[in-house]
């Protein structure tokens, strides 16, 4: 699996390297980018967060602290700006509260009369911001008809006023939905059903989500425990991406692009064909409780990959999957996650960084009370040798239980999957302000902890506090191995930290 896994993402690089019309351009491997930017305001909002915190980088030196509330101020700055840009849908939300039927949940609703307000049907509800059932817009949620339309055509209305789509329990079979913004008003989304995707894919379509939330200000997902069903195992069946190098045309199951200050509550992703969550471009954004289910051998079905967003909370999450639980790419800044269940996967990652030219700064991650069980990674951080400069700092990894987790605790700046790198050159990528806290359990290997840095752009206070990680396997007892750096040892640290001299794993899975 590991070895098809290889070829596969080698492969990608090829293709992509020939074909750059994955309609996400930064993104070759499933591994990496997996959105656009967002263009127009959001870009310059983006571009302005990316600038204030550039400017802010040197606050960001001192304590992990003391630079985290420097760049949330900066952040706030950044949040201004994007008020400012979304003015004209805000003022455009305003009108429509003024508006004697515009009400929430007063006056519009649909002709089932579902919210026992005073009826109007999905003609009525257009332009009243009031609430727009599916059922009532013709979706027939049987889990056999394509409710498509229905969707789309609700997302429609709801997005020309601001309003409420209600989802009547159910099974919805929908093909793949582009539900788009910038919307006239605040969009929140109440699921009491489920969503299921048809098990077949158009392979030629490059569209890669199933399910597209984009470029919406003000929205909120409702899901009340929702099942979005990627119904994957097919395609992982007949994924032959280590052969046809196709794998980016499976779709991710549900892709947040752009988003503005949405909140995401009480969804779970089963099945997946590829990624199962991407979240891009984002701004302050909260997911919480979180399901994610799909077997260990599925191919490529990282739990949620976070990149180039600002303030996205993660907080809760139960997480089982067949690569990364979560992974976070470049340009993440301010992002926090909490509680989260991991396992079976590959453990929550940072990276891989140094791809690219030009990849943003990733600044600002917590990491804190969660699980990881059964995972070949713990908590870890991943960088090209050969990479162009970058930066990731002020990340914080703290009350983490490991069991049975084979490397615990690992950065790998000479991450190199293929063996394809130039593999002699040192990873620009400059990390610093990484402190690993009170991680505890058991490492199914002997290498417990794993720390190679950058031998070129050695990697600057790396801290190790209170740890407490016992081999659970059959080599003796757990041991910490580093190269190129110097820990800062603190609390009672077990492993004894740096002990040996840690060797590069040109086998390293991605
Ligand atoms: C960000 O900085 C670049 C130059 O570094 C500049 O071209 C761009 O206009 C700036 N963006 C904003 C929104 O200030
Ligand atoms: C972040 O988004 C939430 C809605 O999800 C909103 O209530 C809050 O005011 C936003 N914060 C900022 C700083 O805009
Ligand atoms: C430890 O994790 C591995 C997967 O990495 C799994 O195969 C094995 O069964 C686990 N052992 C126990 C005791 O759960």
């Amino acid at each position: 699996m590991v070895g098809l896994r290889r070829a596969s993402t080698w492969l990608l690089v090829v293709l992509v390297v020939t074909a750059t019309t994955i309609a996400n351009g930064s993104r070759t491997t499933p591994k990496e980018d997996t959105a656009a930017a967002p263009t127009g305001a959001l870009e310059n909002a983006a571009s302005t967060v990316t600038n204030a915190t550039k400017s802010a980088a040197s606050a960001v030196k001192e304590k992990t602290k003391n630079a985290a509330s420097a760049v949330t101020e900066k952040t706030k700055e950044a949040a201004s700006t994007v008020t400012e840009k979304t003015k004209d849908a805000a003022s455009a939300i305003k009108n429509v509260a003024a508006g004697p039927k515009a009400a929430k949940g007063s006056a519009a609703a649909g002709p089932t009369g579902a919210k026992g307000s005073a009826a109007a049907g999905p003609t009525g509800a257009k332009g009243s911001g009031g609430s727009l059932d599916v059922v009532a817009l013709g979706a027939k949620g049987d889990g056999k008809t394509d409710d498509s339309a229905a969707f789309t055509s609700a997302w429609e209305k709801a997005c020309a006023a601001g309003g409420t789509i209600t989802v009547p329990k159910g099974d919805y079979l929908v093909n793949s939905l582009m539900l788009k913004g910038p919307c006239k008003g605040p969009i929140t989304m109440e699921l009491n059903g489920n969503m299921k995707a048809p098990t077949t894919f158009d392979q030629a379509k490059k569209h890669c989500g199933w399910i597209e939330i984009m470029k919406v200000a003000d929205f909120t997902l409702n899901g009340n425990g929702a099942i979005f069903d990627g119904q994957g195992a097919a395609a992982w069946k007949a994924n032959d991406c280590a052969k046809t190098g196709k794998c980016n045309n499976l779709p991710i199951n549900i892709r947040f692009t752009g988003l503005t200050n949405a909140k995401i509550i009480g969804i779970t992703s089963t099945n997946s064909k590829l990624f199962h969550i991407n979240i891009h471009g984002c701004n302050n954004m909260t997911l919480q409780d979180i399901g994610i289910d799909a077997p260990p051998e599925s191919l490529n079905t990282d739990g949620i990959h976070i990149g180039r967003s600002n303030g996205v909370n993660l907080i809760g999450a139960k997480i089982k999957t067949g690569d990364d639980c979560v992974s976070i790419g470049h340009g993440t800044q301010n992002l926090v996650i909490e509680n989260v269940e991991c396992g079976p996967g590959h453990g929550i990652s940072i990276g891989s960084l140094g791809k690219y030219p030009n990849e943003e700064p990733l600044k600002g991650v917590v990491v804190r009370k969660c699980i990881i069980k059964n995972t070949d990674n713990g908590v870890r951080i991943k960088t090209w040798p050969g990479s162009p400069p970058g930066i990731a700092s002020n990340i914080l990894f703290e009350d983490i239980t490991m069991d049975n987790v084979t490397t615990p605790i690992l950065i790998d700046q000479e991450y190199c999957p293929h063996g394809k790198c130039k593999a002699g050159v040192p990873s620009k990528v400059k990390l610093s302000d990484v402190t690993f806290k009170n991680i505890k359990g058991t490492s199914a290997s002997k290498i417990a902890v794993k720390i190679i840095c950058s031998k070129g752009c050695p990697c600057t206070n790396i801290a190790l506090t209170d740890i407490n990680l016992v081999s659970s396997g059959k080599e003796g007892p757990a041991v910490s191995a580093c190269a190129n750096m110097k820990p800062v040892v603190s609390g009672k640290v077990v492993p004894a930290a740096c002990t040996e001299v840690a060797k590069s794993d040109a086998k390293s899975d991605e």
